[in-house]
């Protein structure tokens, strides 16, 4: 999602550091931010010239260091505490002292990550959604120590962005995921148990319940080992197995089907 939030904060006029682990991984991004972009372009939502300028405002870097002059970080990495604990700590001794760190986390605690850091109180929980230029919602999620300050200042970025922040406390999975994954985990147990197939099930949402897309697409769209990863989250943070996830969602991320990104899930995409 890191390339639909630099896209975001550039077309507001945000100077952005866009910053992964290899160049091939920016490289990608910023591929993906040049279509979109051209998107809205060809949509007459930007002219070109404000598109050029949003894309001159972004500057992809592997040096971590370069985010020693950023006011405000979002990371976006995977969604395993371990990983976003070492970004945290990394962040909170590369930035200025002054500087809020933001996490895109959708499900992990923002008051245990901010203990990996020394600004308690600058740390927030910022959730966008995909396609992030499209969709309109941040979760905010203030941690146990985060400040009025610091809450006040990212929702007031939030819609400096063109977004609607929406204040959630944190709990395991926010809102969003909280009845969002289990409703995509139930539909994988449909599948499983013979209930109906995958097309069946996403008509179901899309003709009754008007849904864009139906749960299996979407799962597929926000990638079955992110929905797993989430649904292990909920279990252990709400302590029922309930939320455990479903055993053909486990089963098919271990084949490797991961949904679009793997070029197959409950549905098969070519591969770009
Ligand atoms: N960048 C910029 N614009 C984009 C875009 C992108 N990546 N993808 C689509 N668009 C624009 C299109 O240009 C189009 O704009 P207009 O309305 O001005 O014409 C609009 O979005 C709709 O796109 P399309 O007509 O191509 O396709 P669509 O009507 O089928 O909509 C969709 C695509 C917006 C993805 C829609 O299917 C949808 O809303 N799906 C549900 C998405 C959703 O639930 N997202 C949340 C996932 S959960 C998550 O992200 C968080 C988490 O923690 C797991």
């Amino acid at each position: 999602m890191g390339n639909g939030i630099a896209h975001v904060c550039a077309r507001a006029g945000c100077e952005v550091v866009l910053y992964d682990l290899e160049q091939g991984f920016l490289d990608r991004g910023l591929a993906t931010i040049e279509k979109n972009l051209a998107r809205e372009v060809a949509k007459n939502k930007l002219t070109q010239q404000q598109a050029d300028e949003a894309r001159g405002r972004i500057t992809p870097t592997v040096d971590r260091e370069a985010l020693a002059r950023c006011g405000v970080a979002i990371e976006a990495a995977t969604e395993r505490f371990a990983v976003k604990a070492e970004i945290f700590r990394e962040l909170d001794r590369i930035l200025p002292g002054d500087a809020i760190l933001a996490t895109n986390t959708s499900s992990i605690s923002i008051t245990k990550l901010a203990t990996q850091t020394k600004r308690p109180e600058q740390v927030i929980g910022m959730h966008f959604f995909n396609p992030v230029p499209v969709m309109q919602l941040v979760e905010v999620i203030r941690g146990l120590q985060t400040s009025q300050a610091t809450f006040d200042a990212v929702h007031a970025l939030s819609k400096q962005l063109g977004k609607t922040p929406v204040e959630v406390n944190d709990a395991a999975g926010f809102v969003s995921n909280r009845v969002l994954m289990p409703l995509i985990n139930e539909a994988v147990y449909a599948v499983m148990e013979g209930v109906a197939t995958a097309e069946a099930v996403d008509q179901v949402f899309v003709l009754g319940m008007a849904h864009p897309m139906g749960p299996l697409t979407l799962a597929d769209f926000i990638g079955l080992d992110v929905c797993v990863d989430i649904m292990r989250v909920l279990a252990d943070g709400l302590g029922s197995p309930k939320y455990n996830p479903c055993p053909l969602l486990v089963r098919m991320v271990d084949a490797g089907w991961l949904g679009r990104k793997s070029g197959r899930g409950f549905y098969r995409y070519p591969l770009q």
